[in-house]
């Protein structure tokens, strides 16, 4: 089992915020090789996606091993950059990925103010399934001031439905997604979540 401890992103030196760029490009190749096949690229558009001080950063030591994004009903954690995308994947599909991902992260979310959502969450692939991901919730569930948190994942993705089960994540309701169904592998995105704290389970 790694032990970690969190950071913001914006504290990070400027290799570290690379490193965690690196972590969230490699962990969602999968969905985002449509808009690019080279890393590069892909590195190039998102950029200035993470918004830094809504970022957090699990490390083992000085390395960062994974992330996650923590937004509330005023800001997302991710904001795309138009620029970037036309840029790096070209006029068409600049625009295709610039316009998808702002129905995905444009708008705030319709949550209340005492939720916070987590969104993609990341491990570095060769720190996986050594509790990173868990730990890295469970510690922001236990020092972050809301009541209640939330996230979504989709259909497709059992590995990490398992994980946010395992640490008291429950399903609400599920969303189909056009999205998922043109240019992913998925057609629902399940909602969950759960108190901060758990019914039964001593403080
Ligand atoms: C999903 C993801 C974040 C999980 O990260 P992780 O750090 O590997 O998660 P954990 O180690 O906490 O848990 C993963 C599994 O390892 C197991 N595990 C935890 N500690 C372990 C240990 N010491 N030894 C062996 N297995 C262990 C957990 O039981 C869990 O198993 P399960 O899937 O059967 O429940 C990671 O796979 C990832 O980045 N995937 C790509 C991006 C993604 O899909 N993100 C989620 C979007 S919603």
């Amino acid at each position: 089992m790694t032990e970690i401890t969190m950071a913001k992103m914006s504290q990070l030196s400027e290799t570290q915020k690379e490193e965690v760029r690196k972590i969230f490009v490699t962990s969602y190749y999968k969905d985002m090789k449509t808009l690019h096949r080279d890393t590069e690229r892909l590195l190039g558009g998102f950029r200035r996606l993470l918004q830094e001080d809504l970022i957090r950063v699990a490390m083992d030591g000085d390395r960062p091993v994974a992330m996650v994004g923590c937004s509330t009903n005023k800001r997302r954690a991710m904001e795309v950059n138009k620029e970037d995308f036309l840029s790096n994947f070209g006029f068409i599909w600049g625009h295709v990925g610039y316009f998808s991902f702002r129905k995905e992260y444009g708008e705030p979310l319709a949550i209340d103010d005492d939720t916070l959502y987590f969104e993609c969450v990341a491990t570095n692939e060769a720190d996986r399934r050594q509790g990173v991901a868990g730990q890295m919730l469970l510690n922001l569930i236990e020092t972050e001031p809301y009541k209640t948190f939330a996230l979504d994942v989709v259909d497709s993705n059992g590995r990490a439905q398992s994980v946010y089960e395992r640490i008291g994540f429950r399903e609400m309701h599920r969303k189909k997604s056009w999205i998922g169904k043109i240019f992913m592998d998925y057609s629902e995105s399940i909602w969950m979540s759960r108190p901060k704290h758990l019914p039964g389970v001593p403080e």
